[in-house]
């Protein structure tokens, strides 16, 4: 019989990430896969893309043509393409890629082995690029876990049409999981030992599932409530946040939830109202500024950190000044910056793009400085405190041990005892920008 061994390749957000383990699973389950991480060694290829920025393409032909070359040698190798890009360009990417056999969407990742056993049965391409509503989670297997962090997907899709992006295209609609998955999928995470839970979606604040049998609405502030009541997560992360549902519900529910970790990622993307409305994100910085100062009266030593884009069609110089100046008058911390990259299709493609790369790459480079400056004044703060930490690992480094903040920083530390799966108090000695070095003080129970 044909062992079947798979290599899954994966860009973009952690949703993406979340995905391509989902299809691992599925395909072990189904498939008898064994997960293989040697391209050489697979017989079946997944690429799960990505097409928030540009070259998304370019990168797309550049690795295919790469597997190309294995697919010639041997030509029972069955090649699919997933992900946001597949679903952006279906049927065009065989144009230049004839030799793929499956493009899927990432709504339809589920139906992968139904797909391989026909590629092979016909021995004809074949693609599904729709977008079934959250049919997907129904096909998830509750398989073995070896991390004590995990990710679980909570709403899909975005209905939100900022004029910069791709995602509602590529996604499909806003769509929330059913609560009650959702909290089996956590607490059966909780028996495997995970003790720390990261919700996602492109808006996850913007969950929203109608109970017809109860005939009310769960909020995300309800679904946040159910899964404190799991015994063993004893974090919890979520990300990404649209401002325009950090409801005061949601900023209070920070007074009652010590699960809640004292780090929220909140995009502003710019710090100018005029490009905020050109953007179409739905609020103004003085709404913005009101969450932050809303969430820091009930939690004092939150940090939040952001997502920007410079070089938007008509930002200036000024409008850029105010994005700095935002960073700053908010004390933001390790945010994440990129260039405009216009997305076809989108209405800001069709926007006059008056600002030159030059200026663009300049721009980027200060806003990215004064970032990087506002990271290291956090991490330099921490030197002498106690933190505690969720231990999650080995490190290949000196200091044996790694494990993370509440505020999303790596730790290492040596031990002589394995901690992996516990909360541990460590006094840091010393820190980089983005990580620190720590000393074990003693085990800490939540
Ligand atoms: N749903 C999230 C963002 C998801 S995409 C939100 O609304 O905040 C992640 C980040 O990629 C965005 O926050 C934005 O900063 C960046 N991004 C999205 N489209 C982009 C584009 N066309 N050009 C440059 N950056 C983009
Ligand atoms: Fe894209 Fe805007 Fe939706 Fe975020 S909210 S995924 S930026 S459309
Ligand atoms: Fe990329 Fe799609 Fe995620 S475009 S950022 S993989 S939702």
């Amino acid at each position: 019989m044909l062992k079947n061994k798979l290599y899954i390749k994966t860009w973009g957000c952690q949703m993406n990430e979340y995905d391509s383990s989902k299809i691992a699973d599925i395909m072990k389950n189904e498939l008898n896969c064994k997960i293989t991480t040697s391209v050489t060694n697979a017989n079946i290829l997944i690429l799960n893309t990505c097409s928030i920025r540009e070259k998304a393409q370019e990168k797309l032909f550049h690795q295919l043509g790469r597997w190309k070359n294995l697919k010639k040698k041997n030509p029972n190798i069955i090649i699919g393409v997933g992900g946001c890009v597949a679903s952006q360009e279906g049927k065009k990417i065989l144009e230049r890629a004839y030799y793929i056999d499956i493009i899927f969407g990432p709504q339809t990742f589920h139906r992968l082995p139904k797909m391989i056993y026909k590629v092979r049965q016909f021995k004809k391409y074949l693609i599904d690029i729709s977008f079934p509503k959250i049919e997907k989670f129904k096909f998830f297997p509750l398989s073995k876990i070896n991390t004590v962090s995990s990710f679980v997907t909570i709403i899909e899709g975005c209905n939100k049409y900022c004029t910069y992006c791709i995602v509602p295209y590529t996604r499909g609609k806003e769509i929330s999981r059913p609560y009650k998955d959702i909290i089996l999928e956590i607490k059966y995470l909780a028996t495997q030992g995970v003790r720390e839970i990261y919700l996602l979606g492109q808006n996850v604040n913007a969950y929203k599932y109608f109970d017809k049998e109860k005939k009310e609405y769960y909020t995300f502030v309800k679904l946040l409530k159910l899964i404190t009541k799991i015994k063993n997560i004893k974090r919890i992360r979520f990300t990404t946040n649209h401002p325009k549902h950090f409801s005061d519900e949601l900023i209070n529910i920070y007074k009652k939830i010590p699960q809640l970790v004292n780090f929220i990622h909140l995009p502003v993307q710019s710090g100018s109202d005029k490009i905020l409305y050109l953007m179409k994100r739905q609020y103004n910085i003085e709404e913005y500024t009101q969450i932050i100062h809303k969430l820091r009266n009930v939690r004092p030593l939150i940090q939040i950190s952001s997502d920007f884009i410079v070089g938007f069609p008509g930002e200036n110089k000024e409008d850029f000044n105010k994005t700095i100046s935002l960073i700053l008058d908010l004390d933001l911390d390790m945010s994440f910056s990129f260039i405009y990259s216009s997305r076809p299709g989108t209405p800001a493609s069709k926007m006059k793009d008056n600002v030159s790369i030059i200026e663009k790459k300049k721009r980027l480079y200060l806003l990215q400085y004064y970032i990087r400056q506002q990271t290291k004044k956090f991490s330099l703060k921490m030197i002498n405190t106690i933190q505690i930490i969720l231990v999650e690992g080995v490190s290949s480094q000196n200091y044996k041990y790694f494990g993370k903040t509440e505020n999303n920083r790596i730790v290492f530390f040596t031990s002589s005892k394995n901690y992996i799966g516990k909360f541990v108090k460590i006094k840091i000695i010393d820190s980089n920008i983005y990580s620190l070095y720590g000393k074990f003080i003693s085990i800490y129970d939540i």
